[in-house]
């Protein structure tokens, strides 16, 4: 078995092969001057098992094109056996057509990682549970849960209801909720434009209660922003938030730190650079590498 790392995440491979006892294979993956990638790969990967671990985070386009020249250079140096392990996959919420000659992009990228020789996909959390059949090779769809359940668990936070942001989240607060022997709520948000979320209604009973929201992507932090306002206008005592997938991307930071929110907990899927959080008191990050490894 020996388990490679690309760019996007180095830091959980490391995290990974430590709770394994293995290093991490020597690669380099650099740029020539023209921005083509350029790929070394310095030992022998030959009948091996192997396990690229790059989440295909931002710069996603990159990300996924080193992940693929990786994989492609494994297949022609003979492994045995290429997994690519997207603890974030990229485009997943591009996976059906909602308006007239929309891309499917999700399926666009499992068409690539397959054509590029990968055998098998670890991935956690995609945000359509059925990308797994945009592929005709295994995978292994691990979800966030245990490791947020784990972590709420041993707060001991009282009178808690989990509350899913919208309604394609609901399936995830339930299992959360179900972890913490709770009961759920679930909001009702419409999107009038890309990035942008608008509450219309909060369905279930908050009042008075501590709100676990749940997401699996925390993106400009908009949903989570704003439902934690309604949730609280609407009655609920305090509303902690987590996630995934902290993609974090434009004002998020910034968002979370002015919101009323008393909590946000992420895990190290894609890696937020801890300069971005210094000042940002409300973050928490959880590693995902024990579940992974
Ligand atoms: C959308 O359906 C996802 O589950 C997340 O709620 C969404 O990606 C979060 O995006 P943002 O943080 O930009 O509102």
């Amino acid at each position: 078995l020996k388990l490679f790392s690309a760019n996007a995440n180095p830091q959980l491979a490391q995290e990974i092969a430590e709770y394994l006892g293995l290093s991490v294979g020597a690669a380099k993956v650099t740029r020539f001057s023209d921005g083509e990638i350029a790929l070394a790969i310095d030992e022998s990967v030959r009948g091996a098992d192997v396990f690229v671990i790059q989440p295909t985070c931002g710069p996603v386009n990159e990300h996924l094109m080193e992940l693929l020249i990786m994989i492609d250079a494994m297949r022609r140096a003979s492994a045995r056996r290429i997994t690519a392990v997207m603890p974030y996959y990229g485009y997943a919420r591009q996976e059906r057509k909602s308006r007239a000659r929309d891309p499917i992009s999700a399926k666009l990228v499992a068409n690539l990682l397959t054509a590029a020789g990968a055998r098998r996909v670890v991935a956690m959390d995609l945000h359509a549970s059925a990308i797994q059949g945009f592929f005709d090779i295994p995978v292994d769809h691990l979800p966030g849960v245990p490791i947020l359940g784990e972590y709420y668990k041993n707060k001991h936070l009282e009178n808690v209801v989990v509350v899913s942001p919208d309604l394609g989240g609901v399936t995830r607060a339930r299992n959360l909720a179900d972890r913490l022997g709770t009961g759920i709520a679930i909001i009702d948000k419409t999107r009038p434009e890309p990035n942008v979320a608008e509450i219309m209604n909060i369905i279930g009973d908050i009042e008075g209660k501590t709100v676990i929201m749940a997401d699996d992507i925390i993106d400009t932090a908009g949903t989570i922003t704003l439902g934690a306002k309604a949730l609280l206008d609407r009655g609920a005592k305090e509303v902690h938030a987590c996630c995934t997938h902290p993609v974090l991307s434009g004002p998020a930071i910034e968002r979370l730190e002015q919101s009323v929110l008393k909590e946000v907990v992420i895990t190290n899927t894609i890696p937020v650079d801890p300069a971005r959080l210094e000042n940002c008191s409300k973050v928490k990050v959880l590693s995902v590498a024990p579940l992974l490894g």
